[in-house]
Parts: C-alpha cells; sequence; structure tokens
C-alpha cells in the first residue's frame, strides 16, 4: 500500500464517522505515523509503506475515529510561537487564549523584570510564552494537579524556561506566596449545565479539573480574584480569561475585591474573553 492508497482509506474512515476535519487530520497522523512532513508526504504518493507503518497509521485512525481529538493523539498543540506537549492530564491551549498573552505583552512592553504568577498553570502555555518573549522574567505556575504540574516541568523544560519558573501543587485557596507584579489565570469557568453539554471530544478526553468551574462556573474564577487581592502587588496587574456570559458577574467579583478593569479583551466571535485589572489603590 502506498502514501495515496493509505491516506483515501483513513479519509473515508474519517468522513463517514463524521469527522469535520478529516482531510488535515489524516495527514498529520500519516505525518506521525512514518515521522516524515506532510510535504515529504504528499510530494510522494507513490512511495509504499511497510505493514508496522500501516498498522501504526490504522491504530491512530481508530482513535481519531472514537473522536479523541488530534491534538491528544499528537501529544502536542501549537500555541502562540511553540509546540506544546499535551495528553489527558492537562487541557489542551485553546486559541482565544492566547489573547491572554498578547494583552499582557502589549501592556508590559517596555518593562524589563517582572515576577509573574500563574494560577491553574496546566501545560504551561501562558506562562511559558511569557517567560519566552522576556529573558528577565520569572514565573510561579501554581496548579491542583499533581499531573499537569508534571506536563508543564516537560514543557518548562522544551523551551528552556525551567530555571526561571518554579512550580507549586496547592489549590489557589491554601497557597501563600510572595507579592507578584503580575497575575494570570485561565481558570476552569465552565458552569453544570454546561459541563454536562460539553462534545465528547472535550469532555471524555480532557480533565473535569481543567474545564468545571462548579454550578455557576464562577468558583474558581472567584477564589483567584480573592487570593489575587492579597498576593498581587499594588502596582501589579491581573489578566483573567472567562467563559461566555459571564463578563457582568465578574467585573462584580473584581469590583467587591477593589480591582477595576482597564482593559477588555474580545475574541474573534466577540465574546467578552479576557479582563485586564489592577487595584484600587
Ligand atoms: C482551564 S485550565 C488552564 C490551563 C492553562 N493555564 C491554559 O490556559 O491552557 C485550568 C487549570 O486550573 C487548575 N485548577 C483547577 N482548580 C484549581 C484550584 N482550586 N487551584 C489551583 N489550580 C486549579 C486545573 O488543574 C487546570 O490545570
Amino acid at each position: 500500500m502506498n502514501y495515496r492508497n493509505i491516506l483515501d482509506k483513513g479519509l473515508n474512515i474519517l468522513k463517514k464517522n463524521s469527522i469535520f476535519s478529516a482531510d488535515l487530520d489524516t495527514q498529520l497522523l500519516l505525518s506521525k505515523s512514518i515521522n516524515k512532513s506532510r510535504e515529504e508526504i504528499l510530494l510522494n504518493l507513490d512511495k509504499e509503506l511497510n505493514q508496522e507503518e500501516i498498522n501504526k497509521f490504522l491504530g491512530f485512525i481508530i482513535r481519531r475515529k472514537k473522536k479523541e481529538p488530534i491534538s491528544i493523539i499528537l501529544g502536542k498543540k501549537f500555541f502562540w510561537k511553540y509546540d506544546f506537549k499535551v495528553n489527558n492530564d492537562v487541557l489542551t491551549p485553546r486559541f482565544e487564549t492566547e489573547l491572554l498573552v498578547e494583552g499582557v505583552l502589549n501592556y508590559y512592553k517596555d518593562i524589563k523584570k517582572i515576577n509573574v504568577l500563574d494560577i491553574g498553570v496546566g501545560s504551561g502555555c501562558i506562562l511559558i510564552s511569557l517567560l519566552k518573549e522576556n529573558s528577565k522574567w520569572r514565573g510561579t505556575g501554581v496548579d491542583l494537579s499533581k499531573i499537569a504540574l508534571k506536563m508543564a516541568k516537560t514543557n518548562a523544560k522544551i523551551q528552556q524556561v525551567e530555571n526561571r519558573i518554579k512550580f507549586i501543587n496547592s489549590d489557589i485557596d491554601k497557597f501563600c506566596g510572595n507579592k507578584y507584579d503580575l497575575i494570570v489565570s485561565n481558570p476552569p469557568y465552565i458552569n453544570k449545565i454546561g459541563y454536562n453539554n460539553l462534545d465528547l471530544d472535550v469532555k471524555d478526553y480532557e480533565p473535569k479539573m481543567a474545564l468545571y468551574g462548579g454550578l455557576d462556573g464562577l468558583k474558581i474564577i472567584d477564589k483567584v480574584i480573592k487570593k489575587s487581592k492579597f498576593v498581587l502587588k499594588n502596582s501589579g496587574m491581573l489578566a483573567i480569561e472567562i467563559g461566555f456570559g459571564q463578563h457582568y458577574k465578574v467585573s462584580e467579583i473584581l469590583k467587591k475585591n477593589d480591582f477595576y478593569i482597564f482593559k477588555t479583551i474580545t475574541d474573534y466571535q466577540k465574546i467578552k474573553r479576557c479582563f485586564l485589572a489592577k487595584k484600587n489603590n
């Protein structure tokens, strides 16, 4: 069987199972199976595969057919400027979260040296991306999940920022750290109804702890803001990602905790996705 035949076979299986991105996914999975780039594959469609390669590819196709996310099968997801390792232990980075990274970097354009806290660091995508842009910044990543922290550490090593990050396994409630110049957080914010209605490719493959924010979705957001009030420097900034329709309630929580919002970041669907807030001094 050559590359052309196996691509057709994979594509047919995925299409029959209503996989939206069947064409691209088939090419990515073949690329992973034979360790060759997509370009190399498409330029050599008549090249033959051995049985081991065919089995590997079909194994991946069966996983994808059952709706396992392509990022988890590939074991990586591109975020900001880098590939981050991912698996079922962490939330796969979402492209909306890049808006938070961009908003923070625009704000800190001329500031050379700061101390950053990432609450719910997960794969490490936010904190690592920020530190890669600023060689003098240092960071702390907190997460309730030990296994998520393991992945964040791996990613920090791959991106060679591990010497500038401290990882702490703690519930944010119990965390007592120094004072930080910047706090970033993409907390779990999906409410009970939203969680029950999630697509199976999310619900079955990503950790509940990374997604579910309690009955109204605001439980962890509330904890993050309350903690930030104490561990953020007076001149510091809190950058927090929120879910669809939460902007009014989150702005109330911020106000109650003596924060004011100086920038709201809207995503590609015009959803208020991120607040940049400072303390009222
Ligand atoms: C939405 S994920 C964000 C992961 C990553 N920062 C990103 O943006 O892709 C939320 C993270 O918060 C962590 N988390 C949930 N509850 C927590 C808590 N009470 N204290 C600390 N971390 C928590 C989860 O384990 C998960 O890694």
